[in-house]
């Protein structure tokens, strides 16, 4: 077992559906790669969470392992940090039900994710869906991890973690930290409609393992200001998605070369998305270079998902002893009555 670093503990995690995209890479994995060296970080694929979408069960324990190494690409280091399945420490279920006694309903309906997804496929609307961030709460608070690096998506969630820790607290004594949610500049990256959050489920994404050519096929015809009629149209760059993305991928002074040129009507858009798609290519390609080797070396991957999950399940098994005991639950960890 690898050494654990000190400072803060650190949770967070990501479903194994659909493709890892550039809203996901920027808004939260980054953030992990970052944070880690400084925290006692775990690092989750949240495959149960996954099961509150349609889900085919072909195919998705190689999504899972897919999903990990673009996580290992990414460059979270195993040695550091731990990295597991959800499904591998099933004190996770255990935790969620107890939460579950003291979270109040109306919280949950106010969540706008679940309000967001029933829309979305409203002959799908289960149970699972509704309690879906009190399974959150038990995987940031199993750990009773305190920094938690997500998406400005993720918030409401957490809130809900913090409210969820008060109430147990308040109940059967402290114990569990209040989380909170650490974002990156990149908080909320928009989907090449230029209109709603880049995600897996609405297709208007880039991900990460698409080639140079297809993500420059989605470029091309990505949604730009809307005054940019023709190329001698001046533009407001704040008001394109392409420049937002210039912010990420393209350094200073030329991206603000960019804009003034997007102002002047100097630049085509064509041209602007070339740069960005260079830049794109430039930061991601070595990711999927890297991604590439973890999947070429499944053994390892395996080896590192196995290890993640031993201690993963150390950690879990001391909390949840902990909260019988509290909650006057008979028995230890594995269930044996005492
Ligand atoms: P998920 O799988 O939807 O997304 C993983 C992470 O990516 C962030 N993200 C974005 N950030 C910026 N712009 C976007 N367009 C964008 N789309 C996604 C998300 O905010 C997230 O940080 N409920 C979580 C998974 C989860 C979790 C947890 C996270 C389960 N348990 C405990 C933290 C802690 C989710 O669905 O993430």
């Amino acid at each position: 077992m690898a050494a654990v670093l000190g400072g803060k503990r650190l949770f967070s995690g990501i479903q194994p559906s659909g493709m890892v995209h550039l809203g996901n890479y920027e808004g939260a994995i980054r953030n992990w790669v970052s944070l880690q060296s400084g925290h006692e970080s775990l690092f989750c694929i949240v495959d149960w969470h996954a099961l509150t979408q349609r889900h085919d069960p072909e195919g998705f324990r190689e999504r899972v392992l897919d999903l990990a190494a673009w996580i290992l690409a990414a460059g979270i280091d195993p040695d550091r940090s731990v990295l597991f399945v959800q499904s591998d420490v099933p004190e996770h279920l255990e935790l969620a039900w107890y939460f579950a006694t003291v979270c109040p309903m109306g919280e949950l309906q106010r969540q706008t994710q679940f309000k967001d997804k029933s829309q979305h496929d409203p002959d799908n609307v289960n149970a699972a869906l509704f309690t879906y961030p009190v399974l959150q709460a038990a995987d940031i608070l199993l750990y009773r991890a305190e920094v938690v690096p997500v998406g400005e998506d993720q918030v409401q969630h957490l809130e809900l973690s913090r409210e969820v820790a008060r109430r147990w607290n308040a109940r059967y004594g402290d114990f569990f930290p209040e989380p909170r949610p650490v974002l990156t500049p990149a908080k909320r990256i928009l989907g090449l409609d230029g209109g709603a959050k880049m995600s897996k489920s609405k297709g208007n994404g880039i991900a990460l393992a698409e080639t140079p050519g297809e993500v420059w096929a989605k470029l091309r015809v990505a949604k730009t200001d809307e005054r940019r009629q023709r190329r001698s149209d001046p533009g407001v760059p704040e008001d394109c998605n392409i420049y937002s993305l210039h912010g990420i991928y393209t350094p200073d002074p030329r991206r603000d070369e960019l804009g003034r040129l997007c102002r002047e009507a100097g630049i085509g858009c064509l041209d602007c998305k070339k740069v960005l798609a260079e830049n794109l290519e430039a930061a991601v390609g070595p990711v999927r270079e890297r991604h590439a080797a973890w999947k070429a070396d499944g053994q390892r991957l395996g080896e590192v998902l196995g290890d993640g999950a031993a201690r993963a399940r150390a950690l879990a098994a001391g909390t949840v002893a902990e909260v019988r005991s509290r909650m006057g639950i008979r028995g230890g960890p594995l269930g044996g009555g005492a």
